[in-house]
């Protein structure tokens, strides 16, 4: 069972080729991505409209390179996967379009995935695959989030962010900083030159004992400091950045201690989790997942605890198109998608919609009663 997956839910055109044949892991044969950054890097971020058309352009080619990589017919394909959302409208419906219209063109059944559940289940295509049940820490630009995983769409929140997300607080602190977009790469980097000890910003919600997770007053605090290091005003001259007049060495400091601030509530949060549920995995995806310093203290936190962690291949860590069809094809294997309505040939199954706000509830996550 050969499933084509399209992501184009935000500034990455991702297409990919799974094999989900059978009950066995589903295996990655052709992957392609085109990333917008350069295009939005002259903004400061992603513009929307930009983002739409481009992905119109890539998409197809993308699809003929998969499909070259993998040295097999459009026609192979038994069903096409697509990102329905949450993300950008225009940048779903695109996506969603051209998996409709192949489907159509091919008289094969469409699956419309949700992104997270794309992320959730990346390391699945690692060298390391996890086993269910386990605990996912989902950190991406725009989620943060634990949850228990008990199988393919058995999902229960456990904790999530009350304001800003992550991936969020990385961006923009480093805009803060001036050092662009996309920001939370970028913060890493220069986080690797400064000293974490230099400032102490706050850890919101470390002790609050649930798995919540807040960090709007992170970028506030980190305003604060640039604020008093620059001796400048918000309302100075407008070509003048903020942390213009900070040494490189003392940004470098606030880079690396607003990193230590975000990864010591993600690991003390995440082994909070583990010990609530009493697992012994833990799975972490998303675009943060990518961040060295987690990587590392999460690794040290689990190894003193006993517990197994699963990364996806860190090139599947940020959005792709294997996730989407990895995702499509493990819902196929699981039961929860039917892959004959194509066969009457009607069409109606092709009509689409996107769902730019997708709440995790409407995928058939459950919340334990009274938990929260
Ligand atoms: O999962 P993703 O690619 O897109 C969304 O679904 O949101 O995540 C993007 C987020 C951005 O906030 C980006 O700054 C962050 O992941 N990110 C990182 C790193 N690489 C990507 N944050 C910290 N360190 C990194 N190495
Ligand atoms: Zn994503």
């Amino acid at each position: 069972m050969l499933i084509l997956g399209i992501e184009s839910s935000c500034d990455e055109t991702g297409v990919a080729l799974v094999d989900a044949s059978g009950g066995h892991t589903p295996r990655l044969l052709g992957d392609a991505l085109h990333s917008q950054i350069e295009m939005h890097r002259a903004y400061g971020g992603v513009v929307p409209e930009l983002a739409s058309r481009d992905h119109i352009r890539r998409v197809l080619p993308l699809t003929d390179a998969v499909l070259a990589q993998a040295g097999l017919p459009l026609s192979a394909v038994d069903a096409v996967a697509y990102t329905r959302g949450p993300g950008l409208a225009g940048a779903l419906l695109v996506g969603s379009g051209v998996a409709c219209a192949l489907g159509f063109a091919l008289g094969k059944p469409v699956i419309g995935v949700h992104h997270l559940e794309g992320h959730l289940l990346s390391p699945f295509l690692s060298a390391d695959p996890p086993e269910f049940p386990f605990v996912a820490l989902l950190v991406s630009g725009g989620h943060s989030q634990l949850m228990r995983v008990d199988g393919v769409g058995r999902y229960t929140l456990l904790g999530e962010t009350i304001d800003d997300a992550a991936g969020e607080a990385f961006d923009k602190s480093a805009k803060l900083l001036g050092l662009g977009y996309p920001g939370g790469p970028a913060l890493a980097r220069l986080a690797q030159q400064g000293d974490a000890q230099a400032f102490k910003f706050p850890r919101p919600l470390l002790h609050s004992g649930d798995l919540d997770f807040s960090f709007a007053g992170l970028k506030t605090a980190v305003l604060t400091q640039v604020k008093r290091l620059a001796h400048a005003s918000l309302d100075g001259p407008a070509t003048l950045h903020l942390a213009d007049p900070l040494t490189p060495q003392q940004k470098a400091d606030v880079a690396a201690s607003v990193q230590a601030a975000i990864v010591e509530v993600l690991v003390k949060k995440s082994m909070a989790a583990v010990r609530q549920t009493g697992l012994r995995r833990l799975v972490v995806a998303g675009g943060v997942g990518a961040n060295t310093l987690l990587r590392e203290q999460l690794g040290a936190a689990c190894a003193k605890a006993g517990v197994r962690v699963h990364y996806p291949e860190l090139h599947l860590c940020t959005d792709n198109g294997a996730m989407i069809a990895l995702a499509g094809g493990m819902r196929v294997q699981a039961g929860l998608v039917r892959l004959d309505w194509a066969d009457g040939a009607e069409g109606n199954g092709y009509s689409f919609d996107v769902k730019p706000r997708w709440p995790l509830s409407d995928l058939g996550l459950s919340e334990p009663a009274g938990a929260r």
